[in-house]
């Protein structure tokens, strides 16, 4: 990992990754490590600071997160925010109490004295709160800064060993200022650098890829997505023909997308094989209906297909995947949580195959990787393609999938995507898709009684797929889709429009 960053101690706050990335934004390297980071660790990383998120907690709990004290005592800065403001005053002797009235939302932050955090700043702002606890004296030798109307220390701080909290967020959109007060802390107080920029992101792992990749080759599994695509492009730039693409049709893919995908890689000039496996993947799917069942199936078909296609590259050692650093978060801290879906994708090769893993993206972030690929020329039809599961149309027909299903729904759902992009709506969204539903409903055609299939449109907004809610499209756009879908898909008489949110529901319907 790089030095000379901010490192984001992670107490369970919704908006730590925001808080990385707002950092980054400042073009100051960030990165986020758990909360019970030991200081010797934390001093091997060389930050020039140190940011507390907040938490869900309440410092009196008992097994509320605490980070070691002698973090105190670096000589590092820290900035604490929200319950990170909390859990630093209860730590130094200050007192933090359940408030009678609690803060949510908007409210007016009002500076009673200087500090460095507010430099360039108004006396007064909004700012975006939400907690329950509040500090009601401040640690010895620390000084309020600023207040608001339900918080008597709303920003406190001791300038001599540069520790502050605020009990505000200033990582979110809602607080004026908050991207200022963040660069304060970074430029002002910790005397960061900015040494973060995609540019020079491109080169240093063009140069590091090369150095480790010598005259040997990298496989790469690609999708035809943002991720896979992007880390080809890149190492391509780095190996140039020692990289090897291969995409595999595993026969649920929506319609053209095969051909489409093909020629957009090839006119970037990737070297790509295409492997036509629809066949053995249709058949191991016949009669399965459960959906952990076939993203097992497809997972593992996917795999031998891709093993026996990879073992006649010679002098193959190394696998490129486009692993992201949310990725590399989640996995670190999803020990105990409940198996909702097993998400597949090409987990599992490297070890079966013996291959080292290349992942140029284990620091990014989504959006980063899309502008690394604006930088790199990737056309916007692949640096903005919704995200597509790797089991395919699969889980977008519910029960078993059977060939002519597979016909409708991607009729359907070419439609559907068709017409969200004439109207301007396919960029906005996060995902939409077609459904196929197990039923069939009656319908009136012509005078003459249907009893036909049905499908449902989902559409949800999102920022990482972790939490969704469905996608107001307007009733006119449903009107049309509905009309076009039925007229134009034979064996569909009903469409109707999903507009559940994620949780409680999912995005995909299995
Ligand atoms: P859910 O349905 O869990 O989906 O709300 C969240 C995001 O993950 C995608 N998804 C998958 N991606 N393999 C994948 O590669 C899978 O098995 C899988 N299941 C869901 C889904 O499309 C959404 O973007």
């Amino acid at each position: 990992m790089r030095k000379k960053g901010i490192i984001v101690l992670n107490f369970g706050s919704q908006y730590v990754q925001l808080i990385a990335r707002r950092v980054r934004e400042l073009g100051v390297f960030s990165e986020i490590v758990p909360y019970y980071i030991t200081p010797d660790e934390i001093r091997k990383k060389e930050p020039v600071g140190i940011i507390f998120s907040g938490g869900p907690a309440s410092v009196y709990e008992e097994d509320a997160p605490k980070p070691d004290p002698l973090i105190y005592e670096l000589g590092i800065p820290v900035l604490g925010i929200c319950y990170g403001l909390q859990v630093m005053t209860f730590q130094l002797g200050g007192r933090v109490e359940r408030s009678k009235t609690q803060e949510y939302g908007r409210a007016k932050l009002k500076i009673v004295k200087e500090c460095e955090l507010f430099e360039g700043l108004p006396e007064s702002f909004d700012v975006w709160m939400s907690h329950a606890d509040k500090v009601i004296d401040v640690p010895e030798r620390f000084e309020t800064f600023a207040v608001s109307e339900n918080s008597p220390h709303a920003v406190i701080g001791n300038k001599n060993k540069k520790l502050y909290g605020i009990q505000f967020h200033p990582e979110v959109t809602h607080t004026q200022y908050g991207k200022e007060i963040l660069a304060n802390f970074i430029f002002k107080i910790c005397k960061g650098q900015k040494n973060w920029e995609m540019g020079n992101f491109i080169e240093e792992k063009v140069k590091e890829i090369r150095e480790k990749v010598k005259d040997k080759k990298v496989i790469s599994a690609v999708s035809g997505g943002v991720d896979s695509t992007v880390a080809s492009v890149l190492v391509h730039k780095a190996v140039g023909d020692n990289l090897r693409c291969i995409f595999v049709d595993n026969g649920l893919l929506r319609k053209n997308e095969r051909e489409s995908i093909e020629k957009l890689l090839k006119s970037m000039g990737l070297p790509l094989k295409v492997v036509y496996a629809s066949k053995i993947f249709l058949e191991r799917l016949k009669g399965v209906e459960d959906p952990e069942e076939k993203r097992k199936i497809i997972g593992n078909t996917f795999i031998e297909v891709f093993e026996k296609e990879a073992e006649k590259i010679e002098n193959a050692e190394f696998l490129l995947q486009g692993t992201l650093y949310p990725d590399v978060i989640e996995s670190a801290h999803v020990e105990g949580a409940s198996k909702i879906k097993t998400h597949h994708n090409v987990g599992g090769l490297p070890e079966k195959m013996n291959l080292k893993l290349i992942e140029p993206f284990r620091e990014l972030f989504k959006d980063e990787v899309r502008e690394i690929g604006k930088l790199l020329n990737i056309p916007d039809e692949i640096l903005y393609r919704h995200p597509f599961p790797g089991p395919g149309l699969a889980i977008r027909i519910i029960g078993e999938v059977r060939e002519e299903d597979l016909k409708i729904l991607r009729e359907a759902d070419y439609i559907f995507t068709e017409e969200l992009k004439k109207k301007g709506l396919y960029r906005n969204i996060w995902q939409a898709f077609a459904v196929l539903l197990p039923v069939k409903s009656v319908g009136v055609m012509g005078d003459v009684r249907t009893y036909e299939r049905v499908i449902a449109l989902r559409a949800v907004e999102s920022v990482d797929g972790m939490t969704a809610d469905w996608y107001r499209l307007p009733y006119n756009f449903l009107d049309r889709v509905m009309r076009r879908i039925i007229n134009e898909v034979e064996g569909v008489n009903r469409v109707v429009y999903d507009i559940s949110s994620k949780p409680p529901s999912t995005i995909e319907w299995e």
